[in-house]
């Protein structure tokens, strides 16, 4: 399996430590041991490690931000970004189909990359960048002044590019779909970049202004991102006569129009990921939790796929009814119902 996704892994193995005992503990273990942990990455990829520790250890919490996004979104859907069980797990982001939702997993997965080095620039916490430099003090055509520390963008996305393109060694059409995945990835977060300002001047009358560029909250881009997922474009490889590897065209068109940075691309149909079957990505929806009223994908008509459902009753409790009592404590009740939990046949 050499399409193992290795920033998992470097999940899987670092997570534990930069949550519990801060970043600088991993980097306190040393380059060395911290790149010779990550035995999935490529020769290139080992090379940055050992060039830019702090790099890797935000791009760990990028693949993190990436699958939670992603099982955010999809939390409705038949399909819901779970990483496969068992020994997959270390490798579990892996869609084996060249499909609609490995595209969305290679495009949050780069953003998140890009996203996260971007704001470890801004907190200071890699050594080779910061803030964007290059426009403070200029003043925009609007008349504010361009101040504080802009998102510096350029760096995280080329350090994520650098590191996640990296893998996509084979050369052939799915290494080919991926890159494109990616880089619709790394774009979302330059569209999504946002500006804030701050007003200067007697009780906030604005007569000056400074503004800068910063990151939106990650779940924008995994909206945005999403919505490319639903318009997302089947390509089919054709021989290039310049380059060595494939070039994607789109199906449906018949002047083999190439599809734009934008787009999301995919080269197989997905399954209808009701059944369990592992070679295509598949979980199957058994025993999955779905909504008896709603009409939706996560209704069980359609999120059981027709088998049916059982119904589990439980007493659902919470905490209500809460004072706050001066100073300082907050004193609850419980309150209690009866509900009823569906799970898929
Ligand atoms: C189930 O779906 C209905 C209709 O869409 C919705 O009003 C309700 O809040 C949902 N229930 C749960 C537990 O999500």
């Amino acid at each position: 399996m050499t399409r193992i996704i290795s920033y998992i892994l470097i999940l899987a193995l670092i997570n534990s430590h930069t949550h519990i005992r801060g970043v600088s503990s991993v980097l306190a273990l040393g380059a060395n041991l911290l790149c010779s942990r990550l035995p999935a990455l490529t020769s290139k990829q080992r090379r940055m490690c050992m060039r830019a520790p702090d790099g890797i250890v935000a791009i760990s919490e990028g693949a993190r931000l990436g699958l939670l996004e992603c099982q955010a979104q999809f939390r409705s859907q038949r399909w819901d970004c779970t990483p496969a069980a068992g020994t997959a797990t270390v490798f579990g982001h892996v869609v084996p189909v060249g499909s609609r939702e490995a595209a969305y997993t290679y495009a949050v997965s780069a953003a998140g990359a890009s996203y996260a080095v971007t704001a470890a620039c801004a907190r200071g916490n890699i050594y080779s960048c910061g803030c964007d430099e290059t426009k403070r003090g200029r003043y925009a055509d609007a008349g504010w002044k361009w101040g504080g520390c802009s998102a510096d963008l350029r760096y995280g996305l080329r350090f994520a590019r650098r590191f996640m393109d990296a893998r996509e060694v084979e050369g052939d059409a799915r290494a080919v779909m991926n890159l494109h995945n990616n880089k619709a990835g790394r774009r979302a977060v330059k569209k999504t970049l946002l500006t804030e300002c701050k007003c200067h001047g007697v009780s906030g009358s604005c007569t000056m202004k400074t503004c800068w560029r910063t990151l939106p909250s990650f779940s924008k881009i995994g909206d945005y991102l999403f919505l490319r997922y639903q318009k997302a474009k089947l390509v089919v490889p054709r021989k290039s006569r310049r380059r060595s590897v494939p070039l994607l065209t789109l199906k449906r068109s018949k002047r083999a129009r190439r599809p734009r940075a934008s787009h999301l691309v995919f080269l197989q149909k997905s399954p209808n990921y009701c059944e369990k079957d592992l070679a295509v990505g598949s979980l199957g929806t058994l025993g999955r939790t779905c909504n008896r009223t709603s009409k939706g994908s996560d209704g069980c008509d359609l999120l059981c796929c027709g088998r049916g459902y059982n119904t589990r009753q439980y007493v659902r409790k919470w905490q209500c009814n809460c004072k706050f009592h001066w100073c300082c404590f907050v004193q609850c009740q419980t309150c209690q119902e009866e509900a009823e939990e569906y799970t898929c046949k």
